[in-house]
């Protein structure tokens, strides 16, 4: 049997190692797919962009506004989202190899001057105050301890007016089974993610960072048969993923993120958040 790597020391760390294979199971991204139903005969990838859209659609977005990509992955949906709006992103992830290869694929799709990367956290942001018009996290935002923290970060570099969308795992209903309470378990343990919050708890974070809550979504059923096909690919790549992960991780990834899908208590947040435009300065009487 293949060395098992060292436990992980942190996000960063597991997306170095995670993020080739994660992205050949999932079309490329690093994120789940928006299937129309049942039957919908979309590739992962066709999934995956149609998501990406999903979330782009919400920020009403303008050509040359400047964006945050928090947790910007490999960069795909970055790429994706700055060509189809025509805006500036600025990407951001804990991981060096995700940096460096959203780099090249910038540099490979034309974008390099309107599309960076850089390794950076989202909970200690260093930009200056507003100096983005949007921002946005496809599944990233799970991965604090505290979604407050990432939020009140968000509000602070966002301009007056600016958009934020999240997405991130939502508690429905409370968890029924002891099977569905240790795969919930299991996904928080070996991605490193923090609680799944119910949508109350959900708006309590973001309005506690001083946000307005815009819209908020759950297209649980249109994501969850991601986990299946996900979880069938990761599987096929056998003793390849099984090198690159300890072996906690791997019969996770293998066994039992396929049925995650099937936790029908857990939906798909999709929420928009607005930084309030400043008072208007009072004129003299
Ligand atoms: C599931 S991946 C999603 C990547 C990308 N948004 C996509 O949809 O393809 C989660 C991403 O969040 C990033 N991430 C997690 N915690 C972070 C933090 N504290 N600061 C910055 N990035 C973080 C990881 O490095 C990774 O790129």
């Amino acid at each position: 049997m293949p060395e098992a790597p060292e436990p992980r020391s942190g996000v960063g760390d597991f997306y170095d190692r995670i993020n080739d294979a994660m992205a050949e199971a999932m079309g490329g991204f690093l994120h789940g797919g928006y299937w129309r139903g049942a039957d919908d005969p979309s590739s992962v990838e066709e999934a995956g962009v149609r998501l990406t859209d999903f979330v782009s659609d919400r920020l009403r977005l303008t050509p040359g506004d400047r964006v945050l990509d928090v947790g910007s992955g490999n960069g795909k949906a970055t790429v994706h989202i700055a060509r189809r709006h025509g805006v500036n992103v600025t990407g951001i992830t804990l991981s060096s190899h995700q940096a460096r290869q959203a780099t090249e694929l910038a540099e490979d799709s034309g974008l390099a001057g309107s599309v960076e990367f850089t390794v950076h956290d989202m909970l200690e942001l260093s930009f200056p105050d507003a100096s983005f018009d949007a921002a946005y996290a496809i599944e990233t935002v799970c991965h604090a301890q505290d979604r407050t923290d990432v939020f009140s970060g968000l509000a602070r570099v966002l301009r007056p007016g600016g958009l934020v969308t999240v997405t991130d795992f939502l508690l429905v209903r409370p968890l029924e089974s002891e099977d569905h309470r240790s795969l919930v378990e299991g996904a928080m343990k070996n991605y490193q993610q923090g609680p799944m919050l119910t949508r109350s708890e959900y708006e309590e974070c973001v309005r506690a960072a001083g946000l307005e809550v815009v819209e908020f979504l759950d297209i649980g059923e249109f994501v969850r048969p991601s986990y299946r096909i996900v979880g069938g690919a990761l599987a096929r790549s056998g003793e390849a993923l099984r090198k690159l992960v300890t072996e906690e991780e791997f019969q996770y990834m293998v066994n039992d993120l396929g049925r995650f899908g099937d936790i029908t208590e857990l939906g798909y947040a999709v929420v928009t958040a607005r930084r309030p435009e400043a008072p208007a300065a009072k004129g003299r009487s």
